[in-house]
């Protein structure tokens, strides 16, 4: 597993360097999937529930799940949230960044270093014997207090040989609540947070998760293992 989320992680690194004015996020899957098959590893997300794509790549007011296009093409001031897993000998890795394109405004900025800062929260308390509620409330928590939201219809999760696994990991929730961390548990953190409403919409193309009111959306996520020792991030690059 550590392989697969260290395949991940260097794929979302090649992904960021990838993300600049002028090139469409179909050329960026296509740098990563093409990164990710010359490790000897499959793209987690590929066909999966008839996903068409080896990444998902969300753009400003597009929450998660965004399909790569060659129609979309990123500009200057962008927030580009690309999502990446790798399958490798049997497990899946899964993990997220916001890359900012170019120079982005201040307002922007501030959203992803909250969201970055909510997983770093939340990753804390992957502690074993904590509940899963300690995570949700711990992110939900930092967020609140800076006036943003987490989105509610799409959750944290297991991870392992499945690339979704019990249990859910929500970014909201009471402490003490929920089922109980162990440790040799691997599990997916992923706040999703919005500059405004919590609430998102489904686009007609059944992937796309757009913000209701149009606002600003981003996404951070690691992979995660509950060990004796405290919260181990998986999806690190060496
Ligand atoms: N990383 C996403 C998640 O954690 C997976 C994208 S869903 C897919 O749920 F269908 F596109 F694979
Ligand atoms: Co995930």
């Amino acid at each position: 597993m550590k392989d697969a989320c260290r395949i991940s992680a260097q794929a979302l690194r090649v992904a960021g360097e990838a993300v600049k004015p002028g090139v469409s996020t179909l050329e960026i899957d296509t740098i990563v999937r093409s990164f990710i098959e010359k490790q000897g590893a499959l793209p987690s997300f590929l066909g999966y529930g008839g996903y068409p794509a080896g990444t998902c790549i969300s753009v400003n007011n597009v929450v998660i799940h965004g399909i790569p296009s060659k129609e979309q093409i990123l500009k200057e001031g962008d927030i580009v949230s690309v999502d990446v897993g790798a399958y490798y000998k049997g497990y899946h890795g899964d993990n997220a960044f916001t890359f900012p394109c170019g120079k982005i405004s201040a307002e922007a900025q501030a959203l992803l270093n909250a969201t970055q800062e909510s997983l770093y929260e939340g990753i804390n308390q992957a502690v074993a014997f904590n509940r899963v509620g300690d995570i949700g409330s711990a992110v939900q928590r930092y967020v609140e207090a800076r006036s943003y939201s987490v989105v509610r219809d799409y959750v944290g999760h297991g991870v392992g040989a499945n690339l979704h696994e019990d249990p859910s990991v929500p970014n909201f929730g009471t402490p003490g609540r929920g089922v109980r961390l162990l440790p040799g548990m691997t599990i997916a953190i992923e706040p999703m947070v919005n500059e405004g409403t919590h609430h998102v919409r489904v686009m007609s193309d059944k992937w796309t998760v757009k913000t209701l009111d149009g606002k600003l959306s981003a996404h951070f996520e690691h992979t995660i293992a509950i060990t004796p020792d405290g919260p181990r991030i998986m999806t690190l690059c060496d």
